[in-house]
C-alpha cells in the first residue's frame, strides 16, 4: 500500500500532484502556519511530512507521531527541526540547500543596497508628498562600490554575496565564520578572516548569513553593535534571533550605525515595535529566497527527497544520512 504523507504548508499545486503519484497525500489547505495540535493530529498514521522553515518538529511532537519516518523541508535553514531528536528515533530529515543560494544572495545584496541608499525611506517620503525641491543632502546615504563588505557567516550564501561585492562592486571583503575558507577560496574573492569584534568595527556594510542555533543566539547584540562605524549598515537575511532586535533598534536610534535592512525577525511575523518606529530601517517579510523559479526548485527538491525517502531511493540532501545507513 502507498505511504501516507502530510503536506503541512500550502505549496505549488503541481508539487502536490507529483506527491500524489506516490503517496496518499493530505494537504493542509490554510495559507497560515499550521498549529502544533493540528499538526500532531494530522500526522497520525503519516510516514512523511513536507514542511518549510517554521513548523516546529521536536522530540515531543515526534513522540506523539510514531509513524513518522521522514521530515522534508523546502527551506535551507532548519532551526525549526530538532535533527538529533529525529536521528534518535530513526526519522530522516532533509533540507533544501544549494537551489536558493544565488537568489538569496541577490536579495541580500539588494537589501544591503536599499539600506545604504535609503530607497524605501525615500519612497515613503515621496509618497507622503514631502518632496518639494532638490537638496544637496536629500536622502544622502552611503556608497557601496569600493566600500568594505563584512560577511558574517561564510557558507554558500555568504560566499555568493562576497562574490557580488568583490567582482561586481569592487568591494573589499572581510568575514567572520567559525571555520575559515581555504586559502584558494579566500584568494578567489580577496576575502580576509577577522574576529567578530574586528569585523563589526571594520565593516562599512555588514551582511549576516549565519544559521540560527543556540550558539548564534544574539550573536550580534548591544556590545557588538557598539563597535560599528556610525556610517555603517547592517543587513540580516539569516534568521531572527541572530541579532538582538531590541538592541538594534536602540543602536539605530542612538546613531551608532547608519541604517539596517532586515528580512528576518525574532518572533516573526511579529516585528519589534521599536524597529517599526525608526525610519532608517528597511523591513521585508522573510522573502530572500522568493523568486518564483527558486521557490519552485526548493519545493521540487523537498518533494524529490520525500519520494526517495519513502520509496527506497537515495534522498539528495539528507541532514542525518546515518539514519539511512542504519535502516
Ligand atoms: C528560508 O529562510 C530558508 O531557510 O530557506
Ligand atoms: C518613515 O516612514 C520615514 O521614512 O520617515
Amino acid at each position: 500500500h502507498r505511504p501516507a504523507v502530510l503536506v503541512a504548508r500550502q505549496v505549488f499545486p503541481d508539487t502536490v500532484d507529483r506527491l500524489r503519484q506516490h503517496f496518499d497525500v493530505e494537504a493542509y489547505a490554510d495559507s497560515a502556519l499550521i498549529g502544533r495540535e493540528e499538526l500532531v493530529r494530522r500526522l497520525q498514521g503519516k510516514a512523511g511530512v513536507f514542511v518549510a522553515a517554521s513548523e516546529p518538529i521536536d522530540a515531543v511532537l515526534l513522540d506523539a507521531c510514531p509513524s513518522l519516518k521522514a521530515v522534508c523541508s523546502m527551506a535551507v535553514g532548519y532551526n525549526n527541526i530538532d535533527v538529533a531528536a529525529c536521528t534518535a528515533r530513526g526519522v530522516l530529515v532533509t533540507n533544501a540547500p544549494g537551489v536558493l543560494t544565488e537568489t538569496t544572495a541577490d536579495f541580500g545584496f539588494a537589501l544591503m543596497m536599499a539600506t545604504a541608499r535609503r530607497i524605501t525611506e525615500s519612497e515613503r517620503f515621496l509618497r507622503r508628498g514631502e518632496w518639494t525641491h532638490w537638496s544637496y543632502d536629500l536622502m544622502a546615504g552611503q556608497d557601496i562600490h569600493g566600500a568594505t563588505l563584512g560577511v558574517l557567516g561564510m557558507g554558500r550564501i555568504g560566499q555568493a554575496i562576497a562574490r557580488r561585492g568583490a567582482l561586481g562592486f569592487g568591494m573589499k571583503v572581510i568575514y567572520h565564520n567559525r571555520s575559515r575558507l581555504s586559502e584558494a577560496e579566500e584568494a578567489a574573492i580577496g576575502a580576509r578572516w577577522l574576529t567578530l569584534p574586528e569585523l563589526m568595527a571594520q565593516a562599512d556594510h555588514l551582511v549576516i548569513v549565519v544559521p540560527y542555533s543556540a550558539a548564534t543566539h544574539h550573536l550580534v547584540g548591544r556590545e557588538q553593535l557598539a563597535l560599528m562605524k556610525p556610517t555603517a549598515t547592517l543587513t540580516n537575511v539569516a534568521r531572527g534571533g541572530v541579532v538582538d532586535d531590541a538592541a538594534l533598534a536602540e543602536a539605530l536610534k542612538a546613531g551608532q550605525l547608519a541604517a539596517a535592512g532586515l528580512d528576518v525577525f525574532e518572533g516573526e511575523p511579529r516585528v519589534h515595535p521599536a524597529l517599526l518606529e525608526v525610519p532608517n530601517v528597511v523591513l521585508t517579510p522573510h522573502i530572500a529566497s522568493a523568486s518564483l523559479a527558486t521557490r519552485r526548485a526548493m519545493a521540487e527538491l523537498a518533494a524529490d527527497n520525500l519520494i526517495a525517502a519513502l520509496t527506497g531511493g537515495q534522498p539528495l540532501t539528507p541532514l542525518n544520512p546515518e539514519v539511512l545507513a542504519s535502516a
